[in-house]
């Protein structure tokens, strides 16, 4: 019957005894887990800790600011902020295949990682946010390659780090729990499940800057609504999606030929299984007229009604 109170004193000690007056790096995704670890870390070691934050330009409008203001801002941490927007849009150009993004983007990242952290001097240790789930499903082949280049697996080869795993028995929800005890902003906290390609894999098929800020404006502002519905937290996960096709429409008196957006919204205890979300219709209205309206190039909106399986919740 422990408290979670409890469980932060148990982990700081455990960390002070373990570090002692040696570095620890941590990489930051801007998920729920690493930015967990790191108030934790900070807590525990202070100036010790090191951060690394890689902005590959596949993350949501805000997201990187909204890091960093919390985290170097009002906890204190030292983040190296790396921003390769450029490098991972050049690697990515003319490359459609979702397994292929998917690999450039995960390699990409660990490549990053690797380059700043060889910067770094003297880190001993290396930080993950690897959670219990992880630790049962890193023997399956999804779950390793899904989380291979943020958690369990991904480690620089030529690199001899002892890591050190804080959230390793700890359920989401209760990693959750444990940023919020931390005083952390619950926008931070109650974050919906992000894959770690993020945007990547939500603009389908070749990655061009304007399709990006097309799923970026448009996710923008689904989440705007979604929330002043007050249906964020009972939706798993929502988002939108750039099919990458055009189709007729009319706009005054003439006639548009533009993109479709696609809203994905699911409800889901784990990802496995998904249903996908009943929206108020007056709600999903809303939501589609905004996009049309704010988002140039887009003319037509589609909701997704499929659930997983047979569907996927992301559409790459
Ligand atoms: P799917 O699309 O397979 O997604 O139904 C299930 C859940 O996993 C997330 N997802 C990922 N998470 N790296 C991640 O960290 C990935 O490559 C990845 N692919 C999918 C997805 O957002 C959903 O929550």
């Amino acid at each position: 019957n422990w408290s979670m109170d409890d469980f932060i004193d148990m982990q700081i000690e455990k960390i002070r005894a373990e570090v002692g007056d040696k570095k620890v790096l941590l990489g930051l995704s801007g998920g729920v887990d690493s930015s967990v670890v790191g108030v934790l870390l900070h807590k525990a070691i202070g100036t010790q800790l090191t951060s690394i934050f890689v902005d590959h330009g596949l993350l949501r409008k805000g997201e990187a600011d909204q890091v960093m203001a919390s985290l170097e801002g009002k906890f204190g941490l030292n983040i190296i902020k790396v921003d390769v927007k450029e490098r991972f849009m050049s690697k990515l150009a003319g490359v459609s295949d979702p397994e292929r993004k998917r690999k450039i983007i995960g390699n990409e990242f660990i490549q990053v990682f690797d380059e700043e952290a060889t910067k770094l001097h003297g880190m001993e240790f290396l930080a993950q946010g690897t959670l219990y789930t992880d630790v049962i499903e890193s023997g399956t082949s999804t779950a390793q390659t899904i989380k291979s280049h943020h958690n369990v697996g991904g480690l620089p080869e030529d690199m001899q780090f002892k890591l050190i795993e804080p959230l390793r028995t700890l359920f989401k929800d209760e990693a959750r729990e444990l940023g919020e005890k931390l005083g952390m902003p619950s926008a931070l906290v109650w974050r919906q499940p992000f894959p770690g390609p993020g945007l990547g894999i939500r603009v389908i098929g070749e990655i061009t800057e304007d399709k990006l800020a097309i799923v970026r404006d448009s996710d923008f502002i689904l989440r705007d609504e979604i929330k002043k519905a007050g249906l964020d937290r009972d939706i798993w996960q929502y988002f939108t999606v750039l099919p990458g096709f055009k189709s007729v429409g009319v706009m005054g008196d003439g006639r548009t030929y533009d993109y479709t957006v696609g809203i994905r919204a699911v409800t889901s205890i784990d990802g496995m299984t998904a249903d996908f979300a009943r929206i108020p219709w007056d709600v999903l209205q809303k939501i589609s007229v905004r996009i049309v309206n704010e988002v140039d190039h887009v003319n037509r909106i589609v909701y997704d009604v499929t659930s997983k399986p047979p569907s996927t919740i992301e559409w790459e």
